[in-house]
């Protein structure tokens, strides 16, 4: 039985996620700071555990590989991610500009979009077999080519950094055959994406475990979206 751990199971896409890998027969460890009603109620599988804890406490993130003695992990997905000061649910395109920089806001943003996966991903890697995927949620945001339209600056930095995080990991386990890629989950209607979003959730997930079942040492150190189009850093 295959193995995924993955952050952000409470809502939105790691819900989802969670509820994808349990449909497909997989062992899910999903880390939720207080569980839904919706993710409570896949609780019910016993191949599904939840793993309560704030992934901006350093000591929760150090305990993991206690937590998870004698798993061997075939994925893990670091999706858990904030934009910073509201949404596109809630807010305008034109939201964190130049004018608006906070640090600890800035602070909040890489702590949970940047240090997180980079600290869940270091102390996990001894867990995972090689050959495994090693999946950690950016955004076309975070592409410079990409840059379109102004603001965001924190999180769309955050993506920057995520990205060549991720390429960076490719470099480094490659001898290990294992494949680190960063996903662009397409604009979906989460609490994140908002209503006016391009995609369901169904959509986008559909897409993702598509591209994550047909990942390939090929593969790693890319930049890839959700329809498996590769995208420009
Ligand atoms: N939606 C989009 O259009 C879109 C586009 C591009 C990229 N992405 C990326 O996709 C990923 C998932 O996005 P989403 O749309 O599903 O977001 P979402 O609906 O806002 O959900 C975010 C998830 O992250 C969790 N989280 C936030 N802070 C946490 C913390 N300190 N400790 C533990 N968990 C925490 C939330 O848990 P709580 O319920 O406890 O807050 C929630 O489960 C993110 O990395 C995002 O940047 C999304």
């Amino acid at each position: 039985m295959p193995t995924v751990f993955l952050t952000g199971a409470n809502r939105g896409l790691g819900l989802e996620f969670t509820r994808r890998f349990l449909q497909e027969g997989w062992q899910v460890f999903a880390v939720a700071r207080t569980p839904s009603a919706e993710l409570e109620a896949l609780g019910a599988n016993p191949r599904l555990h939840l793993v309560r804890g704030d992934l901006l406490d350093e000591e929760f993130i150090n305990q993991l590989p206690g937590m998870l003695e004698g798993e061997t992990l075939d994925l893990l997905i670091n999706n858990a991610g904030i934009m910073g000061t509201n949404s596109f649910a809630g807010s305008g395109r034109l939201m964190q500009g130049l004018a608006d920089f906070d640090r600890d806001e800035w602070r909040q943003v890489f702590e949970l979009n940047v240090f997180t996966p980079m600290h869940v991903s270091s102390r996990l890697l001894p867990l995972m077999r090689d050959g495994s995927r090693l999946i950690t949620l950016s955004s076309i945001m975070g592409s410079i080519e990409r840059n379109s339209f102004p603001g965001w600056y924190a999180y769309r930095a955050s993506k920057s950094a995520v990205n060549m995080m991720m390429n960076c990991m490719s470099l480094e386990l490659e001898s290990r055959g294992i494949i680190a890629v960063a996903l662009h989950p397409g604009w979906v209607k989460t609490d994140m994406g908002g209503a006016g979003a391009d995609l369901e959730i169904d959509q986008s997930l559909d897409g993702m475990m598509q591209v994550i079942d047909g990942l390939t040492t090929d593969d790693s150190g890319k930049f890839i979206g959700w329809d498996g189009s590769e995208l420009p850093y």
